[in-house]
């Protein structure tokens, strides 16, 4: 097939079977003179980023729930956003989200830019959101690439080369499948064909609306593309996090510090995260128990074994780190996903109440 047919086909499928999605405005709708909301794209790319649809659904909601308009968003208070964002993980992405809203809010009079360059030059769009955006909300004929294009391609025209050399090629390709008419609509059609018919594992071949013209499927190789280079192993390391409650029940926390890991988000008090074991760094001197076991999480970089000391402490204890938050101030949903497993473990393990 031609790149045009190839593109009308799924054009085709893609109009009897559109994943039906809360940032989405579908086919049918699209007809029907409905046009998407640029701020609504823009969220919901942000939040899809190394992060899958079913983990964002919830958050896209609670977000434009909370904050409809970018212009809303840019008046939140940064904790609070950051509150909203815990437990989806990249927390960098909720602190360029709120510069990004702020920039649009007031030097685009709340309007994002219409173009895939002008949309580059805002805070936390890189190459792939631009694209998305540009073309979703704008319909302009971006070439899209994320893991699910690369894996179309790397399959529809049999590439082997691994990846990541494999890129350029992979985005020459997507790029010449993308058409004229209706690129936004081609771009998702892409995304949802990876998403749910050309899968990484068993992919469902025999129902593909490009199973005819797909090298890979031809050739009986589909489920073994795309080729990876063999990744490094992440190092392990270690850390020690501080649970501490005070008698009236007001937990010892801190905001980290904007740069690095977690950056912006609630924790607790803590050591770095090294790959030696690290010293002590109690922020107050106190009775600290161990409460056995210890807390695992995978960052894109390494892996980290957190132990955990727990201590009561009086009403006027005065630590040299962190502030106390009232227990009634204190939700747990506000941690990100390392500090609230701390945070369970120490309950689990029958530490403070
Ligand atoms: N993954 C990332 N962006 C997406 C979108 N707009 N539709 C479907 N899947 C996606």
């Amino acid at each position: 097939m031609q790149p045009t047919d190839l593109s009308r086909t799924l054009l085709d499928w893609y109009d009897h079977h559109a994943r039906d999605l809360p940032w989405r405005v579908g086919p049918d709708s699209l007809r029907h003179g409905v046009r998407p909301d640029p701020y609504r794209v823009w969220l919901s790319e942000i939040m899809l980023q190394q992060t899958t649809v079913a983990a964002v659904r919830a958050y896209f909601l609670d977000f434009t729930r909370r904050w409809p308009a970018v212009g809303r968003l840019a008046a939140a208070q940064d904790a609070e956003v950051m509150a909203a964002w815990a437990g989806l993980g990249y927390y960098a992405r909720a602190r360029n989200l709120l510069k990004c809203a702020r920039v649009v809010a007031e030097q685009h009079g709340g309007v994002f830019p219409d173009t895939e360059a002008g949309l580059l030059a805002l805070p936390g769009i890189g190459p792939y959101t631009a694209a998305a955006i540009a073309a979703i909300a704008f319909d302009r004929p971006a070439t899209v690439m994320d893991g699910n294009v690369e894996r179309v391609m790397a399959r529809l025209f049999a590439v082997e080369t691994p990846l990541p050399a494999a890129k350029p090629e992979l985005k020459a390709r997507a790029g010449a499948l993308t058409p004229g008419q209706r690129p936004g609509c081609h771009a998702q059609a892409v995304m949802d064909l990876g998403a749910t018919i050309c899968t990484p594992k068993s992919p469902a071949c025999g129902i593909c609306p490009l199973r005819t013209s797909c090298q890979a499927r031809v050739r009986g190789i589909a489920a073994d593309l795309p080729r990876k280079s063999p990744k490094k192993a992440k190092p392990i390391r270690y850390g020690i996090a501080y649970l501490a409650q005070r008698a009236d029940g007001a937990w010892l926390l801190e905001t980290r510090t904007e740069k690095g890991l977690l950056g912006g988000m609630l924790g607790w008090p803590g050591s770095d995260w090294t790959e030696e074991e690290p010293a002590p760094v109690p922020p107050i001197a106190a009775d600290w128990r161990d409460p056995g076991g210890e807390v695992r999480h995978t960052f894109t970089h390494f892996h980290l074994r957190l132990s955990l000391r727990v201590a009561r402490l009086p009403l006027d204890a005065v630590p040299d780190r962190g502030v106390f938050r009232a227990k009634a101030d204190f939700r747990p949903s506000d941690l990100p996903t390392v500090m609230r497993k701390a945070y369970d473990l120490a309950w689990k393990t029958g530490a403070p109440d």
